[in-house]
């Protein structure tokens, strides 16, 4: 069985997720690439083999001729993709963030649970990334004791959309929101916001978080969007009896001029590269056997939002703002 598949947005993403169907999972075919770009469109299904080019989302997500869906759009797209999604019964990746509005995606959850079948899968990869894989089975393991506290870096060279703090919350750190839910198996109750410099500093200074669980474990968090030297992502988990620490996928470190040195990519895709092949492999895989795989639900989607949310408030009150989700529908009860 082949499913044919759209990419909604070609850019950075989406021409890496076309990449990645197309090199590195079995049982797919790219049928359509959409872009309101549509050169951008084309230049990508010629590249990955797709026949089909448009700019009208709704064309491929309704057509009979494509199975599933991702979405690498921006994010303000997400949201009523993924419902057009759902509406149609497509199975869809949607890319991180679910929205940037609790709202919205509260109202996926609901018209999905209307439809009666998990649909849809948020772009949270880093479940699939092997170092982060290994903490989550050491520290169940009993490795190191009770989780204490879980240090996150998140730096990039430069901001990929906008250098506001708000964005850094919005938009990259749900990454770190959803795999620290879903290391430390618990929920975010309150979260505090600091800026070197405080309100006065410029927008590029980095972010600080302090994410209190329900589990007792505080999450502390870096978010550096304008960090310059490298896209760098550091997380250090400590427990009672010791700790455990990320390392990158370095394949080689240079010796030269009197220094060892390793280089850091300058963007995501090299460091995640293996996290975005097992999360495709895995969502494709859960299509053909018509359950959900272990990716990130429109459950999880919602809740990083919320945090995000909180976190908003927190950066722009300067005062700790408690979380609150609804109460965890029996839909999402599995997996
Ligand atoms: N999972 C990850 O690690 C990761 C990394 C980077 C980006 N992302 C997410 O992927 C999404 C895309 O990010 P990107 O860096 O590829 O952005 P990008 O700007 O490189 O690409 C977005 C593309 O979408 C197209 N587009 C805009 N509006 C559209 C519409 N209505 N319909 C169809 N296409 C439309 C644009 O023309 C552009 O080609 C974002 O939501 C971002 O948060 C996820």
């Amino acid at each position: 069985m082949t499913i044919n598949l759209a990419i909604i947005g070609a850019g950075v993403m989406g021409a890496d997720h076309a990449r990645i169907f197309a090199n590195e999972v079995p049982g797919v075919k790219l049928a359509a690439i959409v872009d309101a770009d549509v050169a951008r469109a084309r230049k990508v299904a010629d590249e990955y083999g797709a026949s089909h080019v448009t700019a009208d989302p709704l064309e491929v997500i309704n057509s009979r001729a494509v199975a599933a869906v991702v979405v690498a759009a921006p994010d303000k797209f997400h949201s009523a993709l993924t419902l057009a999604c759902i509406a149609a019964g497509k199975p869809v990746l949607c890319e991180k963030p679910l929205s940037q509005d609790v709202g919205e995606c509260l109202s996926v959850m609901s018209a999905e649970e209307k439809r009666g079948k998990r649909l849809v899968q948020v772009g949270f990869m880093r479940r699939f990334d092997p170092a982060y894989a290994e903490m989550k089975a050491l520290l169940a393991g009993g490795a190191i004791g009770k989780a204490l506290v879980f240090h996150c870096q998140h730096r990039n060279v430069s901001a990929a959309y906008d250098a506001r703090p708000e964005t850094a919350i919005a938009n990259s750190a749900p990454h770190e929101f959803d795999v620290a839910r879903w290391l430390l198996e618990t929920e975010f109750t309150a979260v505090s916001v600091f800026r070197p410099g405080g309100a006065a500093a410029p927008a590029t200074v980095p972010v600080q978080m302090v994410l209190e669980t329900a589990g007792g474990a505080l999450v502390n968090l870096e978010v550096n969007i304008n960090a310059a030297y490298g896209y760098d992502v550091r997380g250090e988990l400590v427990g009672e009896k010791g700790s455990i620490e990320l390392r990158n996928p370095d394949v080689t470190s240079r010796n030269a001029a009197l220094a060892r040195s390793t280089a850091y990519p300058a963007d995501w895709r090299p460091r995640f590269a293996e996290a975005y092949r097992r999360q495709n492999i895995a969502w494709v895989k859960s299509l053909e056997q018509g359950k959900p795989s272990h990716g990130a639900s429109a459950w999880d989607g919602t809740c990083s939002t919320l945090t995000a949310e909180a976190g908003v408030k927190a950066l722009q009150s300067g005062a700790r703002v408690e979380i609150a989700l609804p109460a965890k529908p029996g839909f999402y009860a599995t997996a």
